[in-house]
């Protein structure tokens, strides 16, 4: 895919566009099919996207045949009797999810060879937990030259609470459970709707699992799991990047195949800013309006505002009539994109965790640069609204996240298009 997406803005967007399968629940999902020995996965409606390339290549690596020619997003992993324990650093280094591949293969292995997942540039993303929780269960773990060495037995279930509802943490911990001796209970899990898609991918393979409305996930585990199928969720977040496109713009559009329930917290704060929508069981259209007025906000884990949506968000409140703030309180260094905003006429201040955003009648296009995947849509959906042109460059970011979100926006009615060259290699974090 090309780097540059070159926007004509100022066009309200009309049509219907359809919700990709989630990248953040099918990565782990995919993850899981390493706790398989000689028998496969079928996922449906996985998403054409980078970040799920990356992961095909590390479970392609570590000896899974991975079968991505159908049409529907269907997706076939096939898993031998013996895999590979070792990660590949170039692998882990291009994304921070592949790390989910430490329980499972700690899990069935016995052992695990993790290189420390970098190059994150939205604040520093440790995955202690996730190590602490495989220590409860037995594992033994040492660190050497930025390499996550793990050693177990067979794992053991324990009773496990998560300082911090990490959705990493709860997610690898649920699939070292599955093939551990006994029960174990994960307490303060992550609430994310990609957690119950992952928790069903195990049931099918035949672990008997219970999340609690409490915020606590019961495992007993197997010793051994068999091949299941499960469709991959709609990804709220980019429904929500599609509807934040039809408020910025004056549109009219609808969103099909998204689960409402899972967008509550983005309708709630887009409604007190003045949004008209229409919600239907798996639909949402959004409606014009003249201006949105200013909200505040804070993210939170699921089911508060998502971190996810924060700077598009931030394009969004740009525009509305007054002062908003926005706090971040799940990840540091999350405002990156604020100066690419302001480069366009946007008038927000960082203040430590918090943007103050002084909203503004018109946004102005500009060259700027994508600096990570949530980032690049604000820039998009910024371009969309603004009078005249916008660039927005190093879109390597945005195609992690965005299934063809140039022809998906043409289809609305948007002047986009690719230009630069092609984004190939570097995939962020
Ligand atoms: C997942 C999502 C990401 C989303 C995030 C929060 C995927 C592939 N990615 O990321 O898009 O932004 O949830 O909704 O699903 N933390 C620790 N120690 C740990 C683990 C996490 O301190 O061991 C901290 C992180 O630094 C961060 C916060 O907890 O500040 C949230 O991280 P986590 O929920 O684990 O996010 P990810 O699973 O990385």
């Amino acid at each position: 895919m090309m780097n540059v997406m070159a926007i004509e803005g100022g066009i309200p967007l009309r049509g219907t566009v359809r919700a990709q399968g989630a990248k953040n629940a099918a990565l782990p999902v995919m993850a899981a099919c390493l706790l398989l020995r000689g028998q496969a996965l079928m996922l449906d409606n996985v998403p054409n996207l980078y970040d799920v390339s990356t992961m095909v290549e590390l479970l392609s690596t570590l000896g899974v045949s991975v079968d991505r020619e159908q049409p529907g997003g269907r997706v076939r992993l096939s898993v031998p009797e013996e895999v590979s324990w070792e990660a590949p650093e170039s692998l882990v280094r291009k994304m921070r999810a592949s790390s989910l591949v430490l329980g499972p293969l700690l899990a069935r292995c016995g052992k695990a060879a993790l290189p420390l997942p970098g190059g994150c540039s939205i604040g520093s993303r440790p995955i202690d937990l996730h190590l602490k929780g495989l220590v409860q269960m037995g594992a033994k773990i040492e660190i050497r030259s930025g390499v996550v060495y793990a050693q177990a037995g067979r794992l053991r279930g324990r009773r496990i609470y998560l300082d911090f509802p990490s959705v990493g943490a709860t997610e690898n911990l649920m699939m070292a459970a599955a093939l551990a001796h006994g029960e174990t209970i994960i307490e303060n899990i992550a609430r994310e709707p990609e957690i119950d898609n992952l928790a069903a991918v195990l049931a099918g393979m035949g672990v008997p699992i219970e999340i609690e409305g409490t915020g606590c996930v019961r495992i007993r585990g197997v010793d051994e799991v068999h091949s299941a199928s499960e469709r991959v969720i709609p990804d709220r977040i980019e429904a929500s990047t599609y509807i934040l496109a039809g408020v910025m713009t004056g549109g009219q559009i609808t969103v099909a195949d998204v689960i409402p329930a899972h967008i509550d917290a983005i309708l709630a704060r887009l409604e007190e800013a003045g949004a008209r929508f229409a919600v239907t069981r798996n639909a949402v259209t959004v409606f014009p309006v003249e201006r949105l007025q200013s909200v505040s906000l804070k993210t939170m884990p699921f089911p508060g505002f998502p971190t996810d949506l924060q700077s598009p968000m931030l394009a969004a409140l740009s525009l509305a009539s007054g002062v908003s703030m926005v706090e971040e309180s799940v990840f540091q260094a999350r405002f990156l994109c604020a100066d690419e905003l302001n480069r366009m006429g946007a008038n927000i201040v960082i203040k430590g965790n918090t943007a103050v955003i002084n909203g503004v009648r018109q946004l102005q296009g500009a060259s700027v640069k994508a600096t990570d995947l949530r980032a690049g849509a604000a820039l998009i959906l910024a371009g969309l609204a603004a009078r005249g042109q916008t660039q927005v460059e190093e879109m390597v970011h945005v195609w992690r996240g965005y299934e063809a979100i140039d022809e998906k926006l043409r289809s609305l009615g948007a002047r986009v298009r690719l230009a630069g060259t092609p984004a190939e290699g570097e995939q962020g974090a």
